[in-house]
Protein backbone atom coordinates (compact mmCIF):
# COMPACT_ATOMS: atom_id res chain seq x y z
CA UNK A 1 0.00 0.00 0.00
CA UNK A 2 0.87 3.72 -0.75
CA UNK A 3 2.00 5.52 2.67
CA UNK A 4 3.85 9.05 3.38
CA UNK A 5 7.19 7.71 5.20
CA UNK A 6 9.26 10.42 7.13
CA UNK A 7 12.88 9.82 7.12
CA UNK A 8 14.33 13.54 8.65
CA UNK A 9 13.96 16.82 8.21
CA UNK A 10 12.74 18.22 4.35
CA UNK A 11 12.39 14.03 3.75
CA UNK A 12 9.29 12.79 3.16
CA UNK A 13 8.83 10.20 0.63
CA UNK A 14 6.19 8.10 -0.78
CA UNK A 15 6.41 4.41 -0.61
CA UNK A 16 4.78 1.01 -1.40
CA UNK A 17 4.78 -0.53 2.48
CA UNK A 18 3.77 -3.55 3.32
CA UNK A 19 0.08 -3.86 5.08
CA UNK A 20 -0.52 -3.57 8.65
CA UNK A 21 -1.70 -6.91 10.22
CA UNK A 22 -4.79 -7.67 12.14
CA UNK A 23 -4.01 -8.91 15.52
CA UNK A 24 -6.01 -9.74 18.66
CA UNK A 25 -7.57 -6.73 20.05
CA UNK A 26 -7.01 -3.56 16.62
CA UNK A 27 -9.28 -2.59 14.15
CA UNK A 28 -8.43 -2.68 10.79
CA UNK A 29 -9.23 0.74 9.00
CA UNK A 30 -9.53 2.28 5.03
CA UNK A 31 -8.38 5.85 5.87
CA UNK A 32 -11.22 8.18 4.00
CA UNK A 33 -9.42 11.60 5.07
CA UNK A 34 -5.86 13.02 6.68
CA UNK A 35 -5.94 16.51 7.85
CA UNK A 36 -2.28 17.88 7.68
CA UNK A 37 -0.84 19.25 10.96
CA UNK A 38 0.87 22.35 12.40
CA UNK A 39 2.85 19.75 14.17
CA UNK A 40 3.75 17.99 11.09
CA UNK A 41 5.46 21.04 9.16
CA UNK A 42 7.08 21.56 12.86
CA UNK A 43 8.45 17.82 12.28
CA UNK A 44 9.50 18.46 8.48
CA UNK A 45 10.39 21.78 8.65
CA UNK A 46 12.69 21.53 12.20
CA UNK A 47 12.36 17.78 12.86
CA UNK A 48 12.34 15.52 14.41
CA UNK A 49 10.58 16.34 17.63
CA UNK A 50 7.68 13.78 18.27
CA UNK A 51 9.56 11.70 15.42
CA UNK A 52 11.38 9.16 16.78
CA UNK A 53 14.91 9.76 15.28
CA UNK A 54 16.35 6.68 13.14
CA UNK A 55 18.04 4.20 15.79
CA UNK A 56 16.41 5.82 18.67
CA UNK A 57 13.26 3.56 19.13
CA UNK A 58 10.33 4.69 20.80
CA UNK A 59 10.19 2.95 24.12
CA UNK A 60 5.91 1.68 23.41
CA UNK A 61 6.04 1.19 19.43
CA UNK A 62 9.82 0.06 19.10
CA UNK A 63 10.08 2.25 15.91
CA UNK A 64 11.85 5.46 14.91
CA UNK A 65 12.56 6.93 11.40
CA UNK A 66 11.00 5.88 9.07
CA UNK A 67 8.01 5.97 10.26
CA UNK A 68 4.43 7.01 8.37
CA UNK A 69 3.43 10.23 9.09
CA UNK A 70 -0.79 11.24 9.62
CA UNK A 71 -2.16 11.45 13.20
CA UNK A 72 -5.61 13.66 12.15
CA UNK A 73 -7.64 10.66 10.20
CA UNK A 74 -11.16 8.96 9.70
CA UNK A 75 -12.33 5.71 7.80
CA UNK A 76 -14.36 2.68 7.54
CA UNK A 77 -13.67 -0.65 9.38
CA UNK A 78 -12.71 -3.35 7.13
CA UNK A 79 -11.99 -6.35 9.45
CA UNK A 80 -11.93 -6.51 13.18
CA UNK A 81 -9.15 -8.63 15.35
CA UNK A 82 -10.45 -11.71 18.07
CA UNK A 83 -12.15 -10.01 20.59
CA UNK A 84 -13.46 -7.48 19.14
CA UNK A 85 -17.34 -7.31 19.68
CA UNK A 86 -18.77 -3.97 20.24
CA UNK A 87 -17.92 -2.26 16.71
CA UNK A 88 -18.85 -3.70 13.26
CA UNK A 89 -17.20 -3.79 9.82
CA UNK A 90 -18.18 -1.11 7.20
CA UNK A 91 -19.08 1.58 10.62
CA UNK A 92 -16.98 5.17 9.63
CA UNK A 93 -14.81 5.87 12.27
CA UNK A 94 -11.78 7.86 13.38
CA UNK A 95 -8.94 7.02 15.92
CA UNK A 96 -7.93 8.86 19.10
CA UNK A 97 -4.13 8.77 17.88
CA UNK A 98 -2.76 7.61 21.21
CA UNK A 99 0.58 5.70 21.66
CA UNK A 100 0.39 4.94 25.54
CA UNK A 101 1.59 1.81 27.61
CA UNK A 102 -0.80 -0.84 27.33
CA UNK A 103 -1.38 -0.79 31.17
CA UNK A 104 -2.45 2.53 31.73
CA UNK A 105 -5.83 3.27 32.29
CA UNK A 106 -7.76 5.25 29.65
CA UNK A 107 -11.09 4.95 30.71
CA UNK A 108 -13.55 8.72 31.78
CA UNK A 109 -11.67 10.85 33.54
CA UNK A 110 -8.21 9.87 33.76
CA UNK A 111 -5.38 12.10 32.94
CA UNK A 112 -3.60 8.99 30.12
CA UNK A 113 -2.45 12.16 27.76
CA UNK A 114 0.42 13.05 30.62
CA UNK A 115 1.33 9.60 30.99
CA UNK A 116 5.08 8.53 30.79
CA UNK A 117 6.18 8.12 26.98
CA UNK A 118 3.02 9.78 25.75
CA UNK A 119 3.14 9.76 21.76
CA UNK A 120 1.04 9.71 18.75
CA UNK A 121 0.22 7.53 16.09
CA UNK A 122 1.45 8.95 12.74
CA UNK A 123 4.52 10.46 14.46
CA UNK A 124 5.61 7.59 17.36
CA UNK A 125 5.14 4.89 15.01
CA UNK A 126 2.43 2.48 14.81
CA UNK A 127 1.41 3.82 11.28
CA UNK A 128 -0.47 6.56 10.09
CA UNK A 129 -3.45 8.43 8.55
CA UNK A 130 -1.09 9.24 5.45
CA UNK A 131 -1.52 5.49 4.13
CA UNK A 132 -3.78 3.53 2.80
CA UNK A 133 -5.10 1.46 5.71
CA UNK A 134 -3.85 1.51 9.37
CA UNK A 135 -4.97 -1.09 12.57
CA UNK A 136 -5.35 0.10 15.91
CA UNK A 137 -5.89 -0.60 19.17
CA UNK A 138 -9.64 -1.10 19.78
CA UNK A 139 -9.49 1.42 22.68
CA UNK A 140 -8.65 4.36 20.11
CA UNK A 141 -11.71 3.80 18.18
CA UNK A 142 -14.80 5.97 18.03
CA UNK A 143 -17.84 5.91 15.78
CA UNK A 144 -18.63 8.89 14.04
CA UNK A 145 -22.46 7.72 12.83
CA UNK A 146 -23.34 10.00 9.41
CA UNK A 147 -21.00 12.69 9.86
CA UNK A 148 -19.49 12.84 6.16
CA UNK A 149 -15.61 11.11 6.48
CA UNK A 150 -13.61 14.74 5.28
CA UNK A 151 -15.56 16.68 7.54
CA UNK A 152 -14.38 13.53 10.11
CA UNK A 153 -10.47 14.19 9.47
CA UNK A 154 -11.51 17.50 11.70
CA UNK A 155 -12.76 15.90 14.83
CA UNK A 156 -8.46 15.44 16.31
CA UNK A 157 -8.24 19.06 16.09
CA UNK A 158 -11.63 19.78 17.33
CA UNK A 159 -10.87 17.33 20.36
CA UNK A 160 -7.94 19.42 21.00
CA UNK A 161 -9.80 22.56 20.98
CA UNK A 162 -12.24 20.52 23.17
CA UNK A 163 -9.90 19.91 26.11
CA UNK A 164 -8.37 23.74 25.79
CA UNK A 165 -12.10 24.56 26.75
CA UNK A 166 -12.28 21.93 29.30
CA UNK A 167 -8.68 22.95 31.01
CA UNK A 168 -10.04 26.40 31.01
CA UNK A 169 -13.49 26.56 33.19
CA UNK A 170 -15.23 28.61 30.60
CA UNK A 171 -18.98 29.07 30.99
CA UNK A 172 -21.74 29.72 29.02
CA UNK A 173 -22.18 33.77 28.59
CA UNK A 174 -18.45 34.43 29.36
CA UNK A 175 -15.86 36.13 26.80
CA UNK A 176 -13.30 34.78 25.91
CA UNK A 177 -10.37 35.94 23.87
CA UNK A 178 -8.16 33.43 21.22
CA UNK A 179 -5.04 34.52 20.18
CA UNK A 180 -4.29 32.85 16.28
CA UNK A 181 -6.17 31.90 14.32
CA UNK A 182 -4.93 29.16 12.45
CA UNK A 183 -6.85 25.54 12.25
CA UNK A 184 -6.16 24.93 16.36
CA UNK A 185 -7.12 28.84 16.78
CA UNK A 186 -10.76 28.66 14.70
CA UNK A 187 -11.88 24.92 16.20
CA UNK A 188 -11.33 26.49 19.44
CA UNK A 189 -13.29 29.71 18.76
CA UNK A 190 -15.65 27.07 17.32
CA UNK A 191 -16.25 24.97 20.43
CA UNK A 192 -16.10 28.42 22.81
CA UNK A 193 -19.30 29.58 20.66
CA UNK A 194 -21.07 26.13 20.59
CA UNK A 195 -20.74 26.75 24.13
CA UNK A 196 -22.42 29.75 24.10
CA UNK A 197 -19.75 32.18 24.80
CA UNK A 198 -19.26 35.73 23.33
CA UNK A 199 -15.94 35.16 21.48
CA UNK A 200 -13.02 37.64 20.19
CA UNK A 201 -10.23 36.83 17.76
CA UNK A 202 -6.96 38.11 17.08
CA UNK A 203 -5.30 37.39 13.87
CA UNK A 204 -2.91 38.83 11.11
CA UNK A 205 -3.85 36.31 8.09
CA UNK A 206 -7.13 38.01 5.49
CA UNK A 207 -7.90 34.20 4.81
CA UNK A 208 -8.12 33.44 8.34
CA UNK A 209 -9.94 36.53 9.60
CA UNK A 210 -12.21 35.98 6.46
CA UNK A 211 -12.66 32.23 7.69
CA UNK A 212 -14.11 33.26 11.28
CA UNK A 213 -16.29 36.15 10.33
CA UNK A 214 -18.24 33.89 7.62
CA UNK A 215 -18.48 30.72 9.87
CA UNK A 216 -19.77 32.83 12.79
CA UNK A 217 -17.13 31.66 15.46
CA UNK A 218 -16.34 35.10 16.19
CA UNK A 219 -18.35 38.02 17.46
CA UNK A 220 -15.59 40.61 16.34
CA UNK A 221 -11.88 39.53 14.46
CA UNK A 222 -9.26 41.91 15.36
CA UNK A 223 -5.99 42.99 13.74
CA UNK A 224 -3.67 43.63 15.64
CA UNK A 225 -2.11 45.97 12.93
CA UNK A 226 -5.36 47.88 13.25
CA UNK A 227 -4.79 49.02 16.57
CA UNK A 228 -4.28 47.76 20.86
CA UNK A 229 -6.36 44.53 20.85
CA UNK A 230 -6.50 44.34 24.44
CA UNK A 231 -7.92 48.21 24.77
CA UNK A 232 -10.63 46.62 22.17
CA UNK A 233 -11.50 43.60 24.54
CA UNK A 234 -11.67 46.01 27.64
CA UNK A 235 -14.18 48.26 25.53
CA UNK A 236 -16.33 46.30 24.73
CA UNK A 237 -16.50 44.32 28.39
CA UNK A 238 -17.12 47.80 30.15
CA UNK A 239 -13.28 47.90 31.09
CA UNK A 240 -13.32 44.57 32.43
CA UNK A 241 -11.51 42.50 30.15
CA UNK A 242 -11.76 38.90 28.70
CA UNK A 243 -12.67 35.77 31.45
CA UNK A 244 -10.28 33.79 29.65
CA UNK A 245 -7.77 33.85 26.77
CA UNK A 246 -6.56 31.15 24.25
CA UNK A 247 -3.20 31.18 22.94
CA UNK A 248 -2.95 29.90 19.80
CA UNK A 249 -0.24 31.10 17.96
CA UNK A 250 3.33 31.05 19.38
CA UNK A 251 4.09 33.91 18.98
CA UNK A 252 5.26 35.75 22.32
CA UNK A 253 3.53 39.38 21.50
CA UNK A 254 0.07 37.41 21.54
CA UNK A 255 0.71 36.20 25.05
CA UNK A 256 1.42 39.62 26.26
CA UNK A 257 -1.68 40.52 24.59
CA UNK A 258 -3.57 37.89 26.42
CA UNK A 259 -2.04 39.20 29.53
CA UNK A 260 -3.28 42.01 28.86
CA UNK A 261 -6.71 41.75 27.40
CA UNK A 262 -7.92 38.55 30.58
CA UNK A 263 -9.91 40.38 33.58
CA UNK A 264 -8.39 40.75 37.10
CA UNK A 265 -8.78 36.73 38.07
CA UNK A 266 -8.94 35.34 34.01
CA UNK A 267 -7.23 32.10 33.09
CA UNK A 268 -5.44 31.73 30.32
CA UNK A 269 -4.89 28.36 28.13
CA UNK A 270 -1.78 27.89 26.19
CA UNK A 271 -2.68 25.54 23.43
CA UNK A 272 0.89 26.99 21.35
CA UNK A 273 3.29 24.22 20.93
CA UNK A 274 6.72 26.15 21.48
CA UNK A 275 9.95 25.54 19.61
CA UNK A 276 11.57 28.60 21.94
CA UNK A 277 11.11 29.56 25.66
CA UNK A 278 9.14 32.83 25.57
CA UNK A 279 9.50 35.53 27.86
CA UNK A 280 6.22 35.65 30.11
CA UNK A 281 5.30 39.26 31.68
CA UNK A 282 5.36 37.69 35.07
CA UNK A 283 4.53 41.22 36.98
CA UNK A 284 1.66 41.55 34.68
CA UNK A 285 0.30 37.31 35.88
CA UNK A 286 1.23 38.22 39.89
CA UNK A 287 -0.81 41.89 39.69
CA UNK A 288 -4.43 40.61 37.79
CA UNK A 289 -4.15 37.07 39.74
CA UNK A 290 -4.02 34.89 36.15
CA UNK A 291 -4.24 31.42 36.15
CA UNK A 292 -1.90 30.67 33.14
CA UNK A 293 -2.96 27.17 31.97
CA UNK A 294 -1.16 24.25 29.92
CA UNK A 295 -3.41 22.17 27.49
CA UNK A 296 -2.03 18.54 25.81
CA UNK A 297 -4.13 16.71 23.47
CA UNK A 298 -6.89 15.65 24.66
CA UNK A 299 -8.31 13.09 27.10
CA UNK A 300 -11.54 11.35 26.66
CA UNK A 301 -12.91 14.53 25.02
CA UNK A 302 -13.61 12.60 21.24
CA UNK A 303 -17.09 11.49 22.27
CA UNK A 304 -18.38 14.80 23.34
CA UNK A 305 -16.20 16.25 20.23
CA UNK A 306 -18.41 13.70 17.91
CA UNK A 307 -21.50 14.49 19.77
CA UNK A 308 -21.13 18.44 19.43
CA UNK A 309 -20.45 17.84 15.74
CA UNK A 310 -23.45 15.53 15.61
CA UNK A 311 -25.63 18.45 17.36
CA UNK A 312 -25.13 20.72 14.33
CA UNK A 313 -23.80 23.28 16.81
CA UNK A 314 -20.45 23.79 15.00
CA UNK A 315 -19.62 23.48 10.80
CA UNK A 316 -16.22 21.66 10.30
CA UNK A 317 -16.78 21.75 6.69
CA UNK A 318 -15.90 25.85 6.33
CA UNK A 319 -12.78 25.13 7.53
CA UNK A 320 -11.36 22.60 4.67
CA UNK A 321 -9.51 25.09 1.99
CA UNK A 322 -7.86 22.14 0.08
CA UNK A 323 -8.16 18.92 -0.98
CA UNK A 324 -5.71 16.58 -2.41
CA UNK A 325 -3.87 13.46 -3.39
CA UNK A 326 -1.23 11.30 -1.48
CA UNK A 327 1.41 12.12 -3.99
CA UNK A 328 0.97 15.80 -4.11
CA UNK A 329 1.28 15.80 -0.23
CA UNK A 330 4.82 18.27 -0.14
CA UNK A 331 3.91 20.27 -3.13
CA UNK A 332 0.43 20.46 -2.59
CA UNK A 333 -0.10 20.23 0.81
CA UNK A 334 3.02 21.55 3.00
CA UNK A 335 4.56 23.59 0.65
CA UNK A 336 1.04 25.81 0.72
CA UNK A 337 0.49 25.50 4.62
CA UNK A 338 4.42 26.53 5.02
CA UNK A 339 4.26 29.78 2.25
CA UNK A 340 0.56 30.49 1.58
CA UNK A 341 -0.99 30.77 4.70
CA UNK A 342 -3.22 33.46 3.85
CA UNK A 343 -5.33 31.02 1.69
CA UNK A 344 -5.36 28.02 3.69
CA UNK A 345 -6.44 26.58 6.68
CA UNK A 346 -7.35 23.15 6.64
CA UNK A 347 -5.95 20.76 4.12
CA UNK A 348 -6.76 17.09 3.66
CA UNK A 349 -5.25 14.04 1.93
CA UNK A 350 -7.14 11.45 0.44
CA UNK A 351 -4.43 8.56 0.45
CA UNK A 352 -6.30 6.24 -1.69
CA UNK A 353 -6.62 8.65 -4.72
N1 LIG B 1 -1.53 21.57 22.91
C1 LIG B 1 -1.84 20.70 21.97
O1 LIG B 1 -2.22 19.56 22.25
C2 LIG B 1 -1.72 21.07 20.53
C3 LIG B 1 -2.28 20.25 19.53
C4 LIG B 1 -2.19 20.66 18.20
C5 LIG B 1 -1.53 21.84 17.88
N2 LIG B 1 -0.96 22.59 18.87
C6 LIG B 1 -0.24 23.85 18.61
O2 LIG B 1 -1.20 24.90 18.50
C7 LIG B 1 -0.61 25.98 17.78
C8 LIG B 1 -1.58 26.44 16.71
O3 LIG B 1 -1.72 25.44 15.71
P1 LIG B 1 -2.22 25.82 14.25
O4 LIG B 1 -2.16 24.58 13.44
O5 LIG B 1 -3.50 26.57 14.32
O6 LIG B 1 -1.03 26.80 13.82
P2 LIG B 1 -0.94 27.94 12.73
O7 LIG B 1 0.50 28.30 12.62
O8 LIG B 1 -1.67 27.54 11.49
O9 LIG B 1 -1.74 29.17 13.38
C9 LIG B 1 -1.15 30.21 14.10
C10 LIG B 1 -1.87 31.49 13.69
O10 LIG B 1 -1.37 32.56 14.48
C11 LIG B 1 -1.41 33.72 13.67
N3 LIG B 1 -0.54 34.76 14.21
C12 LIG B 1 0.80 34.89 14.10
N4 LIG B 1 1.23 36.03 14.68
C13 LIG B 1 0.14 36.65 15.17
C14 LIG B 1 -0.07 37.87 15.86
N5 LIG B 1 0.94 38.69 16.18
N6 LIG B 1 -1.33 38.19 16.21
C15 LIG B 1 -2.38 37.38 15.89
N7 LIG B 1 -2.24 36.20 15.23
C16 LIG B 1 -1.00 35.84 14.87
C17 LIG B 1 -0.95 33.21 12.31
O11 LIG B 1 -1.33 34.11 11.26
C18 LIG B 1 -1.64 31.86 12.22
O12 LIG B 1 -2.88 31.92 11.53
C19 LIG B 1 0.72 25.44 17.22
O13 LIG B 1 1.76 25.87 18.06
C20 LIG B 1 0.53 23.92 17.31
O14 LIG B 1 1.77 23.24 17.38
C21 LIG B 1 -1.07 22.23 20.18
ZN1 LIG C 1 -2.40 17.58 14.88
Amino acid sequence: MKAARYYDQKDIRIEDIEEPELRPGTVAIDVAWCGICGTDLHEYLEGPIFIPPAGHPHPISGESAPVTMGHEFSGTITALGAGVTDLEVGQNVVVEPYIIHDDVDTSKGQPYQLSKDMNFIGLGGRGGGLAEKIVVQRRWVHPIGDIPLDEAALIEPLSVAHHAFVRSGAKSGQVAIVGGAGPIGLLTAAVLKAKGLTVYISELSEARKAKARETGVADEVFDPRDGDVAQKVRDLTGGKGADVGFECSSVPVVLDMLLDAVASGGVIVNVSIWGHKPEVDMPKLVLKEIDLRGTIGYASDHPDTIALVQSGKLELAPFITGRIGLDGLVDEGFDQLINNNEEHVKIIVNPRA
